[in-house]
């Protein structure tokens, strides 16, 4: 799958900062039974690398991905866990030739105009804007749409459910990403259901 039909999957990518492996499983399938499919993992807990693989072997219909990628090796050991796709905080042509070593479809993060055309230079078209709320958000992506029509962004950082429907109707914004729908208590207290309300509330977006 690459990543824009990735994009095209989900309005709302979940960032999930995961921190015990037990969560994995009940928290995967929390999202999905809300209409949320495509998961993004971030590398930054030690149960982060055992959480892909548990989601990958029990959640057939989730599309895991690995987050937080900022080191070269960390695409293969991802990848051996089960992740579909990569997302990055940044570029550097040490992670694009990694995520091209294994073959690993990426979503670069770019916060500035040089960066974007940097990244479309290195191939990728499909972009997060990171962190988005600081880069300037929807006037930001308003702003590169005309120059930069060939790129199509996944805005991440600040973005909440008030703002994500304004993000969406923008014709550069392929989905958004945020870290609201698995709320640190909520996965801590085990509340799938509630998980599962956040998640539905977030797959009606529309795009
Ligand atoms: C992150 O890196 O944690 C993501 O950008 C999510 O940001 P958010 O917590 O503002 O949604």
């Amino acid at each position: 799958m690459q990543i824009r039909e990735i994009m095209r999957s989900c309005p709302v990518m979940p960032v999930l900062i995961i921190e015990k492996t037990e969560h994995a499983v009940p928290l995967a399938k929390a999202l999905v039974a809300g209409g949320i499919r495509v998961l993004e993992v971030t590398l930054r807990t030690e149960a982060a690398l055992e959480s892909i693989r548990l989601i990958a072997e029990a959640v057939p219909d989730a599309i895991v991905g690995v987050g937080t990628v900022v080191r070269p090796e960390q695409f293969a050991q991802a990848k051996g866990a089960g992740a579909k796709f990569a997302v990055t905080p940044g570029l550097t042509e040490t992670l694009a030739a990694a995520a091209r070593a294994a073959d690993m479809p990426l979503l670069p993060g770019v916060m500035t105009p040089s960066e974007a055309i940097a990244a479309l230079e290195m191939g990728f078209d499909a972009l997060k804007l990171f962190p988005a709320e600081q880069a300037g958000s929807y006037g930001m992506l308003k702003a590169l749409g005309s120059p930069l029509p060939q790129a199509l962004f996944c805005p991440t950082g600040g973005v909440t459910p008030e703002s994500a429907p304004k993000l969406l109707a923008l014709p550069n914004v392929g989905c958004v990403g945020g870290s609201w729908l698995a709320p640190k208590d909520k996965v801590a207290a085990g509340d799938w259901d509630a998980i599962t309300a956040l998640a539905r509330e977030a797959a009606a977006f529309r795009k």
